[in-house]
């Protein structure tokens, strides 16, 4: 399977700031990103349109990105300002759409495009990023396992009180709805027993395959679970942010932590389970919710 068109996570939107330049390599394609003078984030490829130097080597002056080898310089759109070709032509280096939202920096890969969604609603949220893993499996066995109810019920000890709700609100978005209660007994389960008086309602949104976004409202409180897949060859980079609302500075910091622990201690039991799995999209149609992740995969283009 490919690797979707899509929004790729790149790095929180502070690591990438005053003069610096960022380079990154997601799959074949080898970024450098920046900002431009009215601090917007550009990403331009990375090697260099005359003779193929990295521009990641490079730097920024007055807003341009300069070539370390020849010192030609290339501005926000890519255009190379000092130098042209013999037929007169511009020198351009392949500019990539970026979007900067709530504090992290994304990239448009591939050649469906789509706007980025409109996650307004994460703005009242304040996040703490949760250790980046990388696991030995395809992202799309990730970007599945969150839709997997029987995996839910045996790992994670959460059973559904109805048939969970699949949609497919665009071309590139799954999303499922569940209202679930807590059947496991460790620490985590009690706690979540208790602030959820046992009403737990669930929203799984994916957005490109890459990008998913879990809500749960435990008895009113919702949180935010932002977790951004990232291929990298026969791998995944998992990063992942918990997100509780802006309240009080104080109370926030520790929300922050209690929810970042209870989604750690839930993720956690994901890792041994998918080590190396490979899974098999065939059978996915069994499943009474997995069959639309393969119609998603196939809405991707995927399969
Ligand atoms: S290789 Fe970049 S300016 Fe020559
Ligand atoms: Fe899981």
């Amino acid at each position: 399977l490919q690797f979707p068109s899509s929004w790729y996570f790149v790095s929180p939107g502070k690591k990438i700031k005053g003069e610096g330049i960022f380079r990154i390599q997601i799959e074949e394609h080898t970024l450098v990103l920046f900002r431009d003078p009215l601090n917007q984030v550009v990403a331009l490829e990375a090697r260099c349109s005359h003779l193929g130097a990295d521009l990641g080597n490079g730097f920024i002056e007055s807003g341009n990105l300069v070539c370390p080898l020849h010192h030609w310089k290339f501005n926000s759109e890519g255009f190379c300002t000092n130098h042209s070709q013999s037929n007169g032509k511009n020198f351009v280096q392949k500019k990539y759409p970026t979007k900067e939202a709530f504090g992290f920096v994304f990239v448009f890969l591939g050649d469906r495009f789509f706007e980025f969604p409109k996650f307004d609603f994460l703005d009242q949220f304040e996040f703490q990023s949760l250790p980046e893993v990388k696991l030995d499996t395809t992202w799309y066995t990730v970007g599945a396992n969150g839709y997997d109810t029987l995996h839910l019920s045996v790992v994670h000890k959460r059973g559904l009180k109805e048939n969970p709700i699949c949609t497919f609100p665009e071309w590139y978005i799954f999303q499922m709805d569940t209202k679930a209660f807590v059947e496991g007994n460790q620490l985590s389960d009690y706690i979540i027993k208790f602030l959820s008086r046992d009403s737990i309602t669930a929203r799984i949104t994916s957005y490109g395959g890459v990008l998913i976004v879990l809500e749960s409202t435990l008895h009113l409180k919702t949180s935010v679970l932002l977790v951004f897949l990232r291929p990298e060859g026969d791998s995944v980079c998992i990063f992942t942010m918990a997100g509780v609302r802006k309240k009080s500075i104080w109370l926030d910091f520790f929300r922050k932590k209690i929810s970042a622990f209870l989604y750690k201690k839930f993720l956690f039991k994901d890792i041994i389970p998918l080590t190396r799995m490979k899974l098999r999209t065939e059978n996915l149609v069994h499943d009474p919710v997995l069959k639309y992740y393969y119609e998603y995969l196939v809405n991707l283009n995927l399969l």
